[in-house]
């Protein structure tokens, strides 16, 4: 297995308060990780910190063993565009365009490949997420999950080397989110590294691996291994989860 990200000692303050401390963790290609934590345990300032949203205060960031901690804006930007996707709670679709056009942008954006192999990798995203009958409809006139959809193809519109994702089934109701999860998964058994942080316990059940934070530290690191969807295995992925987290008083 190849090691896709490698965080090393990781710091990150905000002013004089540091909410991240010595974070140290490896993701190997392929990885489906969680990160779960408390409200305010500094779970989406370390995704920003490793996504290069925002920047570490010390440490390093390999990307496909290159280290981007250190890179200027408009390198971390490309990298960002090239090499990762992103879904958040929202899908922070553009509302003067079609489910279609918001999906191919940052194909068009990057323009590694042509107009025509971009269009035609957003139809076979949507067709894979269900979304392809509302390719042209107005972003108004699609549901919730729909949109979560339509976030997702957009994020893997450049085929990045890892997906991050932010509490993605935040505001979508249990049904839909589990429709959005069982699309993450499938992703990811396609071979794509997806690293997500969320609160939800049917969420981090299906990763591989998740991590919990404290205080900005990793507190504890739990191995659930492959998701395969069998119903009965879920169950017991979850007990397990819910039972480690209960030790740790979340
Ligand atoms: N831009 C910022 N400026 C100052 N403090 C910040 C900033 N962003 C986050 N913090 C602080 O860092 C800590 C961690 O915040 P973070 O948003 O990472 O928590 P979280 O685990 O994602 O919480 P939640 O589950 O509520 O989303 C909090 O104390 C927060 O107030
Ligand atoms: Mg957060």
């Amino acid at each position: 297995m190849k090691t896709i990200l490698k965080v090393q000692d990781l710091c990150k303050s905000f002013e004089d308060t540091q909410v991240l401390n010595n974070i140290n963790f490896e993701v190997e290609e392929g990885e489906f990780i969680a990160i779960m934590g408390q409200s305010g345990s500094g779970k989406s300032t370390l995704l920003y910190s490793i996504s290069g949203m925002d920047r570490p205060t010390s440490g390093n960031i390999f990307l496909c063993d290159k280290d981007i901690s250190m890179l200027d804006d408009e390198k971390i930007s490309e990298v960002r565009l090239k090499q990762m996707g992103f879904i958040f709670q929202q899908s922070y679709l553009l509302k003067n365009l079609t489910i279609k056009d918001n999906i191919i942008l940052p194909g068009f954006k990057l323009g590694k490949v042509s107009r025509e192999q971009v269009n035609q990798n957003a139809d076979a995203l949507m067709l894979k997420t269900g979304i392809n009958s509302v390719a042209e409809n107005d972003i108004k006139k699609v549901s919730g999950g729909q949109l979560q959809r339509a976030a997702i193809c957009r994020a893997l519109i450049n085929q990045p080397d890892i997906l991050f994702g932010d509490e993605p089934t935040g505001a979508l109701n249990s049904s839909t989110s589990r429709e959005v999860l069982d699309i993450i998964n499938s992703i990811n058994k396609d071979g794509k590294t997806v690293i997500i942080v969320t609160h939800d316990v049917k969420v981090a059940a299906r990763a591989d691996r998740v991590i919990f934070l404290m205080d900005g530290n990793i507190h504890d690191k739990l191995t659930l291994g492959k998701y395969d969807g069998d119903e009965e295995k879920t169950n017991t992925r979850e007990k397990e989860l819910y039972e480690w987290l209960e030790e740790k008083g979340f």
